[in-house]
């Protein structure tokens, strides 16, 4: 076995690398272990086609190679992409990347012609060129997920713009406020999330194509044709930042984590409501799993896991700066793990996201069991305090009082303060009357938070327009 490998390595070894020879068998299998990036960086094939179509025709523009040679190269390029596009793809690690697995085939379908693509250009501005391709894709894919989620989240705000529930502080029931108003809160979360994706697209459109390895090339290249040719703003303005930048990554992997924290915050609420104790949802069969052992359960793991999935993305942001901290211009090796953490990153926030929406579309909510719990916990107390202030001219803060004495009046009775009699409220003031029982309700006391931005059913409709308006313009 040893002496299979030392023959095959060192075949290889001699055919492809100028290290070749002197290693022996293991090492040099070791070598290709660490080395090789076609298990995962064949994803870019496309770009990297793209790329390379790009590049080709460019170098035919400006005279570098023959109409003739472009011509074959560029055929043999989109054969290579028909091939890879249909699962035709042989990995061999030996290879290392999808830039030189792209070359080789290349090579065996169009012959030395294929060598002339390498001109005034390197892996290094090549695979730079790609991961901003393949991001801008992304961000574009996820742009069109977090709308589809927005649309859910309004429709929902839609239906439930009257429907009441408890909101809370602390976990403790503070004021009632409307359910259409809690799903607009995320709405707008998603919304700064799709802006700061498109801030990071922004600043990453620009080309690092034409850098070559570090310094520029001595060939008279059109970067501003590349650059056009590949939907970029402009060429990168200089060649060693260009190999060596990998801030759109961690500026993609930052949106990233912010939307992952906010599905993580929304999934917490839906195991929160979906609980027998908060009762305020119920998940569809469809978004439920069911125990093996307690036949009565609804188990929420698809938002459980939702909420724990942010945990890996957070995790490939970090994993990325440690990559980049410190490390010297223009490109490393260092600088190949960028992708693998990235492109789970990316495809665990897309599944999130999908899932999210399909959750939240298919969610039944149990408004009666949202009304209850917000006429229970005292939830209209602030109410009461604010309603001394207008119609008696108290103090705030003596309201507040006052109105403490009476939740734990309440609370002694084991009653709502609506159910406290006026006798009590009188107790404690002499000039409240009636009139205090219309501010308990907690209809009216969301229908009263009709400031700007507030939680009153009319606010909520304007905001659902307001928020349909937005979905439609972009
Ligand atoms: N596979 C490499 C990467 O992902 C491509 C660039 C290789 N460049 C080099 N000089 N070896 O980073």
């Amino acid at each position: 076995m040893t002496k299979d490998n030392t023959q095959d390595t060192t075949k290889s070894a001699g055919a492809n690398a100028l290290w070749g020879g002197r290693f022996s068998a293991g090492p040099s299998q070791l070598m290709e272990d660490v080395n090789a990036s076609i298990h995962f960086d064949r994803r870019f094939f496309a770009q990297d086609i793209a790329g390379s179509m790009a590049h080709c025709s460019m170098l035919v523009a400006v005279g570098i190679i023959t109409t003739d040679d472009g011509d074959a190269i560029l055929e043999g390029l989109q054969t290579i992409q028909t091939e890879i596009a249909g699962g035709q793809l042989n990995v061999d690690p030996k290879l290392e990347d999808i830039h030189m697995h792209v070359e080789t085939r290349l090579q065996e379908l169009v012959g030395d012609v294929a060598g002339r693509l390498h001109t005034a250009r390197s892996r290094n501005d090549q695979v730079a060129t790609d991961f901003r391709l393949w991001i801008r894709g992304q961000i574009d894919d996820l742009d069109a997920g977090l709308k589809a989620l927005q649309t859910a989240l309004v429709d929902k705000a839609d239906a439930h713009a009257n429907t009441v529930m408890p909101g809370f502080t602390h976990l403790q029931v503070a004021q009632p406020v409307t359910f259409g108003h809690h799903m607009l809160a995320y709405f707008e979360m998603i919304e700064r999330d799709r802006g700061r994706f498109q801030d990071c697209r922004t600043r990453l459109n620009e080309s690092p194509l034409g850098s070559a390895a570090l310094a520029g090339t001595s060939f008279p290249i059109d970067r501003i044709m590349t650059a056009d040719a590949l939907g970029f703003d402009r060429p990168t303005a200089n060649s060693l930042d260009a190999v060596s930048d990998r801030d759109f990554v961690v500026e993609f992997l930052s949106a990233a984590s912010l939307a992952a924290i906010h599905l993580s915050r929304l999934a917490d609420e839906i195991v929160l409501w979906s609980s027998a104790q908060f009762g305020f949802i119920r998940l569809s069969d469809q978004y439920s799993t069911g125990s093996s052992i307690m036949p009565q359960k609804r188990n929420p793991d698809a938002a459980e896991l939702c909420r724990a999935k942010v945990g890996r993305i957070i995790g490939a942001q970090n994993g990325l700066m440690m990559v980049l901290k410190g490390l010297p211009l223009a490109y490393s090796k260092d600088m190949q793990e960028d992708k693998e953490l990235t492109f789970d990153a990316a495809d665990t926030l897309s599944l999130c996201v999908a899932v999210m929406t399909g959750m939240i579309a298919d969610m039944n909510v149990n408004t009666k069991a949202m009304a209850a719990a917000a006429s229970a916990g005292h939830a209209t107390a602030t109410d009461l305090a604010d309603w001394l202030v207008r119609a008696l001219d108290i103090p705030f803060r003596e309201a507040h009082h006052m109105t403490g004495r009476l939740v734990r009046e309440a609370d002694a009775q084991n009653c709502g303060l609506k159910d406290l009699a006026l006798e009590i409220f009188i107790a404690v003031d002499g000039r409240i009357s009636e009139e205090v029982y219309s501010v308990l309700s907690v209809e009216n006391s969301v229908r009263s938070r009709n400031s700007l931005g507030g939680t009153s059913p009319d606010r909520v409709r304007v905001a659902v327009q307001s928020a349909r308006t937005r979905l439609d313009k972009d």
